[in-house]
């Protein structure tokens, strides 16, 4: 079902502050910056290999974002499996009884397709499934 580590999530306060570190210091190809709408954030997406580190700055109090970084401050957020078919793996997730955030796909960066586990049922860790876009 899962294919790969797409991507890790980590809660920025500041992008511009956070991306150097990244770019430069760490020579990460930089692929670019996106808001995401739906989720109040600005995303920057650093490649590495096949996977990439997600850089997730809230541009609003109210992104899901924000309230993590006042609870647990800046971090690690999420991490994003990559599946071939989303809708399978869902479906696949719920019929075993696995708690959803999503049970129906929403955008993510890039085109994507995303659904988000609920924590409680993935051991506290935010995991995301997460199917390419084209
Ligand atoms: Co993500």
């Amino acid at each position: 079902m899962l294919t790969k580590i797409n991507h890790i999530g980590i809660a920025v306060k500041s992008l511009d502050d956070t991306i150097p570190f990244y770019r430069d210091n760490l020579c990460m190809e930089f692929k670019g910056i996106e808001e995401v709408a739906e989720q109040k954030v600005r995303v920057a997406m650093l490649e590495i290999g096949e996977s990439k580190i997600e850089l997730l700055e809230p541009i609003s109090e109210e992104s899901p974002v924000a309230k993590f970084i006042e609870k647990n401050g800046a971090g690690i957020h999420h991490i994003a499996y990559e599946v071939a078919d989303i809708e399978a793996a869902i479906a696949k997730l719920l019929a075993d009884g696995t708690r959803m955030i999503d049970e129906k796909p929403r955008n993510g960066a890039h085109g994507s397709l995303i659904a988000f586990i609920h924590p409680k049922s993935s051991g506290s860790v935010l995991t995301e499934l997460c199917q390419a876009g084209h």
